[in-house]
């Protein structure tokens, strides 16, 4: 009997878009960091979104039809294994606490495998993503069409499983909300802190490590991603990783980083002074990039396109570049050639979800997809100004992304981690307050 709750709702979903056929869903390989030590395990995120379980090794197998069966391949309990490396729920336990029709340990996979493919006309897994797994799953087909004179028949259909998940992945269920909202939070406060603790002087990974304890400390797990501290002329740098200069008086902070809670991702960008005072062209810069966020998030609705969010930003940014003789031309002729790329080079958002940029497709049919209630996106306007001629010198080396995660809800959208100050004015304000 299963027992309801969000993975085994998800389940009998998958199980019903299926109809006849069978899925095969491995969750990830643990990773070698070098001899003994591995890297931090993260299961695969498909895996997680069906079963809610955390450990390496597991399989789960769902066999479509009149009679579906929900079947779980994992670790058996091992004392030896665990005095050294930690509990392992065990196949037994692992029916009961995972509402799975039938457990059985992984050393069972290779036997079990081809008799449950027999006869069925589909196989779904995740073709293409692990070579292993491809070379194993091949071999169990290849063992079924050796059956074929006993009147056995293997799938003649291959379905890459992730299309089906991935729509089901994008519109983001209740208990999935409950956690993305957790997460916002703790990335939330953890801005906060780096904000009141960030003064010149200071180094971007010691602001890094006041992120990462928040995190932390909260209970996340691990960061979404590689948090991204930048001063100064770093911020022009998207993907800065190095996290290792000295903040300096009068220049910018540029911070992208967000936690993972239980699986899930938030994502987040505040830009603020390094000594809790905006100069003037970074005001410039930085109200005209609030300005394109909150059009953005304005944009986003049930009903409304994909790209107006990114419409909308690009619009207000080209008016402000040429108003601050960054470009020139109309908005229109701008806006057609292309001109504002040279300082706003990426989209304004992306899916989030387990993933930080999340599964599921922009487009439908040739077109941007229409956005729905419970898709979770992130909304991220920037302007990066690299020195160069004829670019006004004042502006040289400011980089400012503004970040929020928001769910689109039916009257607009509900903004995720609206708790970081992102106005000039609260922003100043929390600094000055510092650490009281
Ligand atoms: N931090 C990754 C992103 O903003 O897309
Ligand atoms: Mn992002
Ligand atoms: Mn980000």
């Amino acid at each position: 009997m299963t027992r309801d709750t969000p993975f085994s709702q998800r389940r009998a979903r998958l199980l019903e878009t299926i109809g006849e056929g069978i899925a095969v869903i491995p969750t990830a390989p643990e990773v070698a960091r070098n001899r003994d030590s591995d890297f931090p395990y993260r299961f695969d995120s498909y895996f997680h979104y069906l079963t809610g379980f955390g450990e390496p090794q597991a399989v789960l197998v769902l066999v479509g039809g009149e009679r579906p069966r929900q079947i779980l391949f994992c670790r058996d309990k091992d004392e030896e294994r665990e005095i050294w490396d930690g509990y392992r729920l065990g196949f037994e336990a692992a029916r009961e606490a995972l509402g799975m029709d039938e457990t059985f340990s992984i050393d069972e996979l290779d036997a079990q495998m081809p008799s449950l493919i027999a006869d069925q006309p589909r196989l779904l897994y995740p073709a293409g993503a692990d070579r292993g797994w491809d070379a194993r799953v091949f071999g169990w087909l290849n063992e079924v069409r050796g059956m074929a004179r006993t009147g056995i028949r293997a799938p003649a259909t291959l379905t890459d499983v992730r299309s089906l998940l991935d729509d089901m992945r994008l519109l983001k269920d209740a208990h999935e909300l409950a956690t993305m909202r957790k997460a916002a939070d703790i990335s939330a406060d953890a801005h906060i802190r780096a904000m009141r603790l960030t003064a010149p002087g200071r180094m971007e990974y010691e602001i890094e490590a006041e992120l990462l304890h928040e995190f932390r400390r909260r209970g996340s797990q691990f960061p979404a991603y590689t948090s991204i501290v930048a001063g100064g002329a770093n911020a022009c740098v998207l993907h800065y990783r190095e996290n290792n200069a000295v903040l300096r008086d009068g220049d910018l902070l540029l911070i992208d980083a967000g936690c993972e809670l239980d699986g899930y991702a938030s994502d987040i960008t505040r830009t603020f002074p390094v000594n809790g005072r905006f100069s003037g062209p970074q005001r410039d810069i930085y109200d005209l990039v609030l300005a394109a966020q909150h059009a953005a998030i304005a944009a986003v609705a049930p009903g409304r396109s994909w790209d107006e969010p990114h419409q909308a930003a690009v619009d207000v940014l080209v008016r402000g570049f040429i108003d601050l003789g960054l470009c020139e031309g109309t908005p229109e002729a701008v806006i057609e050639s292309g001109d504002y790329r040279r300082f706003y080079m990426h989209r304004t958002g992306h899916w989030l979800g387990l993933d930080v940029h999340d599964v599921g497709d922009y487009r439908e049919a040739g077109q941007w997809r229409p956005l729905r209630e419970g898709m979770t996106l992130t909304v991220e306007p920037g302007c990066y100004i690299r020195p160069a001629a004829g670019v006004p010198e004042a502006f040289w080396n400011i980089g400012v992304r503004i970040e929020d995660d928001v769910v689109v809800t039916p009257g607009g959208c509900e903004i995720l981690t609206a708790g970081v100050p992102k106005s000039i004015e609260a922003i100043e304000a929390l600094m000055r307050s510092g650490t009281d």
